[in-house]
């Protein structure tokens, strides 16, 4: 039987119509994961929800311990895990408010602890990460869209920035040269370190503002959460969605 995950990014820090029914402070050997995991039940069905940046939403993105999120949830016998994140939209259709479903990534963080494989190994490990997502899941998340009367953008390249700070318009240009459609700074290390663990793996993105340089309107973090607002509602409804009818 699956079990899964929900990790919630900036504007989802909680979930409305997750019933909750016990919370649970974790260690793991990585240290402590950003909160208490919340275990409860959407749709009739069983879930677990992280909060990326902390229940009050303070930490930032490159101070996250990922490893120690992705290490919690696997641990309490997570197999599939939806990721939540608000980015930034790079390609002209990738608007504030449109949701999409990534199918590919680059990574451009630096100093950030990104693999499981690292001290005591019998062997050093490759992962395959051609394709960084899970594709069932993604299917079942573009599947879920329609029936819940959304609309999403079912592929697309997630570009993984360093952060805190948002990028100069110098470099959006450069992430679209390089193939980007969206830009956020916390896909990464988390999908490879989600593929480390053989967790299945898929993103729902949820465009808060036009990358640096894409609009008129000055890039302000009221702004960003301004338009989150309705984006998570969406979220929500497509994750209720999804819930009921997830493969078990
Ligand atoms: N860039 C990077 N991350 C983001 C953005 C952005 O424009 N908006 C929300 N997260």
């Amino acid at each position: 039987m699956s079990k899964l995950a929900i990790i919630g990014g900036t504007g989802l820090t909680s979930l409305n119509g997750l019933q909750i029914n016990r919370s649970e402070t974790v260690e793991t050997p990585f240290g402590a994961p950003s909160a208490a995991l919340s275990f409860g039940e959407i749709a009739g069905r069983e879930l677990v929800f992280l909060p990326r940046h902390g229940g009050s939403h303070t930490i930032p993105p490159h101070r996250i311990n990922y490893r120690a999120n992705l290490w919690a949830l696997k641990q309490s016998g997570v197999t599939q895990v939806i990721a939540v994140n608000a980015v930034g939209g790079i390609r002209a259709d990738m608007t504030p408010g449109r949701l999409i479903v990534p199918h590919q990534i680059i990574d451009y963080t630096h100093s950030r602890i990104d693999t499981f494989f690292e001290e005591g190994l019998e062997h050093v490990t490759h992962i395959d990460f051609t394709d960084p997502y899970c594709e069932s899941l993604r299917q079942q998340l573009i599947a879920a869209a329609a029936p819940c009367g959304l609309e999403v953008i079912g592929e697309g390249t997630y570009a993984a920035t360093q952060g805190p700070r948002l990028e100069s318009a110098a470099e959006i240009n450069r992430l679209e040269r390089d193939g980007c459609d969206l830009v956020g700074m916390t896909g990464m290390p988390e999908a490879a370190l989600a593929r480390e663990l053989e967790l299945c793996y898929a993103c729902v993105a949820v465009v808060a503002n036009m990358g640096a340089g894409r609009s008129e309107e000055e890039l302000t973090m009221e702004m960003i959460e301004r338009t989150l607002v309705s984006g998570m509602a969406d979220v929500r409804r497509l994750l209720e969605q999804v819930i009921a009818v997830l493969d078990a």
